[in-house]
């Protein structure tokens, strides 16, 4: 399958430094647990908390969110979930892509009612041209177009996550 490079390996890795070096302005002193979103941003936020000159947890949220393989359907469902309280903490949930912003949003309302300091979202990518519930990315790495992309951790049928790089997956019936 033909994929087109999107952003090379130094440009993403120069823009997720300077997401890490917000984050470590904004955080400074305080009480901070990163919650990378299974699968898809896993590389991404490896590389991010690397980049956080703080003391940070890590934790992880695993989802399964319905539909085919480029459309989510807003069925989330949480297969792994938090091994700790995160009441009382401040905490950034890491997604790869904000699409139609359904699972985000999905996962926003459930950690929310755990009484966070405070919760922050941060997403390696957004595709406005997809909205259809709008969501506030407080970090966020680069705008596309309404293109289907993969690499660097996102997948199409699971395959291209260990791609180095973003590219943008051709389908004609798009
Ligand atoms: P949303 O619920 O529509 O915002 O979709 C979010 C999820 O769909 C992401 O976390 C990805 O797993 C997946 N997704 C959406 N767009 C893409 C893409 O272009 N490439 C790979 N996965 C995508």
């Amino acid at each position: 399958m033909p994929i087109h490079p999107l952003f090379d390996a130094g440009t993403i890795a120069e823009r997720v430094a300077e997401l890490g070096h917000a984050i470590t302005r904004d955080y400074a002193g305080k009480d901070l647990v990163v919650v990378p979103i299974l699968k898809g941003s896993y590389v991404f936020a490896a590389d991010l908390v690397r980049h956080i000159a703080l003391d940070v947890a890590v934790d992880f949220l695993g989802v399964r969110s319905y539909g085919d393989d480029q459309n989510s359907s807003g069925v989330v469902q949480i297969t792994t979930d938090l091994s700790r309280s995160i009441e009382g903490k401040h905490v950034i949930l890491v997604e790869d892509i904000v699409d139609t912003g359904l699972t985000i949003s999905y996962l926003y309302d459930n950690l929310v009612t755990r009484q966070p300091a405070s919760l922050k979202i941060a997403s390696l990518l957004h595709k406005p041209a997809r909205t259809r519930v709008p969501v506030k990315i407080d970090y966020l790495g680069f705008t596309i177009d309404d293109v289907f992309v993969v690499g660097y951790g996102l997948d199409y049928g699971q395959k291209f996550r260990n791609l180095p790089y973003l590219g943008i997956v051709a389908n004609e019936d798009r």
